[in-house]
């Protein structure tokens, strides 16, 4: 993977914004130091090669040769070739020199203290020699580069000592910063996933205080979602208020339809359609009395009605009761149930959430011949699973048919009020019990885990989880 691929990997905003001005603080310190280093350097090689020049041009003033050789000389002797190279090389005659050989050189350029000699070990490291014609021969003077090296070694223990600590403390830091903004982005993206599933309650935790940026966005994500909550709530009692209201008459409509049904001796068109008719009041009875049902359920008054029940009771219960229904289908309702399974409820409520699965996985799921029904114990923690074999729902399908009155578009045809799943989910919040729809590769499993049975039921509605 290139570093590009890796840094595309990053998805976290703070954390690439960190990543990037470290760079470039690294980047923009790198550039000034080697900038102010390639100017100090430059100074000293423009002094050193100045002395030099004037070296040489004070020997140039000696106008007799012989006093010429004789000053050199005398130079070479007193001269510490450590410091300071001097060498000529008159056209005829010996070699007057503090640094052994020296190879012919022309103009300016830096010599290597091992490339002469040898003087005993007395050069330095290297020179920055200059060549140039004096009298009747040619002189080499050079200069130690001890003050360029020395200098050279200073910037490097700047950059190791100064920058690279500096980079590294900047660098966590960064990180450090990134993380605890990271944190926050988390939780706001956490509250947003948990509104998707369904959850109105959900809120961004620990932003009230801040004034920033990320502040503000959680605060104004809260605002919203206060503010869809109510609406959904004005939305429920809305429903409920129709419920309410128009179920009376609906009985009554009912009661004249009955009368109707008993009193006249109808032709058989009319019969026919008069049980249809019937068969509707009673339809829109139920589902009127399902949402005033769901709307107790929700209002959370049970709460407080909430004790033990042995799980598996209610189960055996409720295969019982439908394996008749089962059996007439063509299905098979099979059951794995342990000894016993408490867990803090509603007996009735909970019979009804087994029931409302198992009709589903046999209304819907009635392809796959068989509807299991599961509870286990891990711990403290009891598992309620109901599963089947049938077209299952798809996974963007799954926070949706918790709705009310929702139903999948193949499931138009069937008998039902689309509240089932409803009742299901306000049932678990009312439990404090996780609800969760999974893909059974093939079909659908709802799997509920019920908090453990010491726990308090408290007033905190949780939000069903959506396998994908
Ligand atoms: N076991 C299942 N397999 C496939 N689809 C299901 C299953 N259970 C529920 N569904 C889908 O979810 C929708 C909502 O279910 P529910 O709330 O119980 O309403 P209803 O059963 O009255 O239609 C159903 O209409 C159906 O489309
Ligand atoms: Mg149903």
């Amino acid at each position: 993977m290139t570093l590009p691929d890796r840094f595309d990997r990053i998805r976290s905003t703070p954390l690439r914004l960190t990543i990037i001005l470290t760079l470039i603080f690294a980047v923009a310190a790198l550039g000034c130091f080697t900038t102010a280093y390639g100017v100090v350097r430059a100074n000293l090689n423009a002094a050193i090669l100045s002395d030099l020049r004037q070296t040489v041009a004070t020997f140039r003033q000696e106008g007799e040769p012989d006093e010429l050789l004789e000053r050199l000389t005398e130079a070479v002797r007193v001269t510490d070739p450590s410091y300071r190279i001097l060498h000529y090389l008159p056209d005829s005659g010996p070699v007057i020199s503090n640094a052994g050989d020296i190879a012919p050189i022309s103009g300016t350029v830096t010599l290597a203290g091992d490339s002469l000699g040898p003087t005993d070990g007395a050069l330095a490291e290297s020179y920055l020699a200059l060549s140039a014609r004096v009298g009747a021969g040619q002189l080499i003077v050079g200069q130690s580069r001890r003050a360029i090296i020395e200098m050279s070694e200073i910037f490097a223990a700047v950059v190791l000592m100064g920058l690279l600590p500096a980079m590294l403390i900047a660098g966590l830091a960064g990180l450090w910063i990134a993380r605890r903004a990271q944190d926050r982005i988390g939780a706001i993206q956490d509250a947003l996933g948990a509104m998707t599933g369904g959850d109105s309650t959900a809120r961004v935790r620990g932003i009230a205080a801040g004034n920033d940026d990320l502040s503000g966005i959680g605060q104004a994500v809260n605002a919203m979602a206060t503010a869809q909550e109510a609406l959904i709530v004005t939305l429920r009692q809305v429903s409920t208020d129709i419920a309410h209201d128009l179920r009376t008459p609906i009985q009554r409509v009912s009661v004249l339809l009955d009368r109707m049904a008993r009193g006249a001796d109808l032709p058989p068109a009319q019969k026919t359609l008069l049980l249809q008719a019937q068969d509707e009041t009673t339809r829109i009875g139920r589902t009127f009395q399902a949402l005033l049902q769901l709307a107790q359920v929700e209002g959370g008054a049970a709460r407080d009605r909430l004790v033990p029940v042995d799980l598996v009771g209610v189960a055996r219960d409720v295969v019982e009761f439908l394996d008749v229904d089962a059996e007439t289908q063509g299905l098979s309702l099979t059951a794995a149930l342990p000894a016993s399974a408490t867990v803090t409820g509603d007996r009735q409520l909970l019979s009804q959430v087994m029931v409302n699965l198992i009709q589903n996985a046999m209304l819907h799921g009635a392809e796959g011949q068989t509807v299991h029904l599961a509870i286990a114990t891990c711990g403290p923690v009891v598992t309620l699973t109901v599963s089947d074999h049938g077209p299952g729902i798809p996974a963007d399908e799954r926070a949706k048919v918790l709705r009310r009155l929702y139903r999948l578009d193949r499931s138009r045809t069937t008998p039902g009020n689309g509240l089932g799943l409803a009742m299901v989910k306000a049932v678990c919040d009312l439990h404090r019990a996780r609800l969760t729809l999974e893909d059974n590769a093939p079909g659908l499993s709802v799997r509920i885990a019920f908090p453990p049975v010491s726990a308090d039921v408290g007033t905190t509605a949780q939000r069903p989880h959506l396998a994908q």
